[in-house]
């Protein structure tokens, strides 16, 4: 970013709106802020602070109390997105933004996070005698621990007297993006993850790379053995957003289904999981050659999407199957309380957690416009819940189908190792280029 660019984006956080000091004390009382991550030396909260020089978008926020009172132009999007990101890989956000409903950002961002405050009247920023023109809002990512000590006994972080004014409660939520915890020690993930991903054939790649029994979670997609390299165009009308080169699966499916998924079975730890994404065409072929390989079927999940493709003669077909294996006897680990709380209830009084632990899983495909992909990429989503519920921190998740490296991606923002493989190698030389800084040598 050019410097003149920065000096814009911080211009806002001069004199009119720098932080009131008692409000930012009021809150480092309770958070003890490590980072001022965008400011200017005259105006630092902390410290430590980066100012427009070093970029606070460009450094890493992974395991910091961090205070972000973002530039109000149109940059503070990326600052939103950076905090909740930051987030879940284990920082602590606490922001001050302008309460601005009617963005995109909010919308985004601010519903993600584990508790918002409203600020009653607006406040006096810097040493202006004249509030601002704009209400404001206290946005925290992250810092669940401290939050719920906090807010035992009330619903706000701030006194409700603060500056003579109450404030407007929301109640706290804690959300299901909120960063994943070390499931014994309670803290949040702040690990580097490493990423181990080949352009080579699954089979023989896992035959030369991993060893016996190593990895815990296998999430994969294979080709579904209907041709589907053929429909690229059909689901991206761009054509330079369409990759190409799909490998599709040999002509023997049932063969070839039991070869990778016998390499699967080999590097499967011993209480591993392993879930793998079919279509309803060959599903008997992934079943069979489970039942040949002596692979538990824990369940048979049905993956409901938003629109499949328009039928005059037969019904539409809206879903794929996730079959989740286990090895014989195995134990697996399935984190039951990683996304939602027990007492957490829907808008009609249901538990949100009996909901998602349902077999029957309503997630959107993504539009992923003005990206290059191909045709089935999974939605972070998806990765996301299986992962959550089936690995801890520190595992090493397997995707023998990288594709458009969905796995990777979710595996990284977890926490997780991945070990994976793409035999095209358009897609692979176009997906690897946003993991070069975690690849293993
Ligand atoms: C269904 S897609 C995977 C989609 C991926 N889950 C995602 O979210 O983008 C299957 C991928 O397997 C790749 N592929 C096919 N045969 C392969 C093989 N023998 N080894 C490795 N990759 C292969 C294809 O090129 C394709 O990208």
């Amino acid at each position: 970013m050019v410097k003149k660019e920065l000096d814009v984006m911080f211009s806002s956080k001069t004199v009119v709106w720098e932080t009131p000091q008692n409000l930012y004390e009021e809150l480092n009382n309770v958070f003890h802020f490590t980072t001022d991550v965008c400011a200017l030396p005259e105006n630092a909260k902390c410290e430590n602070y980066y100012s427009p020089e070093q970029d606070g978008l460009a450094q890493d926020w992974r395991g910091d109390c961090c205070w972000m009172n973002p530039p109000y132009g149109r940059e503070i999007s990326k600052w939103m997105k950076k905090a909740y990101e930051s987030s879940l890989d284990g920082a602590t956000v606490v922001c001050l933004i302008p309460a601005r409903t009617d963005t995109r950002w909010w919308h985004d961002y601010v519903g993600k996070a584990a508790h918002i405050e409203f600020l009653k009247g607006r406040l006096k920023f810097g040493n202006s005698k004249d509030s601002a023109p704009f209400p404001s809002a206290l946005v925290v990512f992250g810092g669940e621990e401290k939050l719920k000590a906090v807010l035992e006994n009330k619903y706000a972080l701030l006194n409700h007297k603060f500056e003579g004014r109450s404030m407007v409660l929301v109640p706290v939520r804690f959300n299901k993006s909120a960063p994943v915890m070390n499931r014994v020690n309670k803290q949040p993930i702040s690990r580097p993850s490493k990423i181990l991903a080949m352009n080579c054939d699954c089979i023989s790649g896992a035959q030369a790379h991993i060893a016996d029994a190593t990895v815990a979670l296998i999430v994969t997609d294979p080709p579904f053995g209907i041709g589907e390299g053929k429909f690229e165009k059909l689901y991206n009308r761009k054509e330079a957003n369409v990759a190409t080169g799909y490998v599709e699966a040999p002509e023997d499916y049932d063969k070839w289904t039991l070869d990778w998924m016998k390499e699967a079975k080999r590097i499967l730890k011993p209480n591993g999981s392993m879930y793998v994404i079919s279509g309803w065409t060959n599903l008997y072929s992934i079943l069979d050659a489970a039942r040949k390989l002596d692979l538990s079927l824990v369940n048979h999940i049905v993956w409901k999407f938003n629109f499949g493709v328009h039928t005059k003669k037969k019904f539409v077909s809206s879903h794929y199957h996730i079959l989740y294996f286990c090895k014989r006897n195995g134990k697996p680990i399935f984190n039951n309380h990683c996304r939602y709380l027990p007492d957490e209830k829907l808008e009609n009084g249901n538990s949100v957690l009996y909901q998602d632990m349902q077999d029957v899983w309503e997630i959107p495909k993504e539009y992923a416009r003005g990206k290059v992909k191909n045709c089935n990429k999974l939605p972070e989503a998806l990765a996301e819940k299986i992962i959550e519920y089936s690995s801890a921190p520190g595992d090493t998740v397997c995707d023998f189908f990288l594709g458009n490296f969905t796995t990777a991606t979710v595996a990284r923002k977890l926490g997780r190792d991945l070990i994976g493989f793409e035999l095209n190698k358009d897609i692979y030389d176009c997906k690897i280029s946003d993991f070069i800084d975690d690849l293993v040598a």
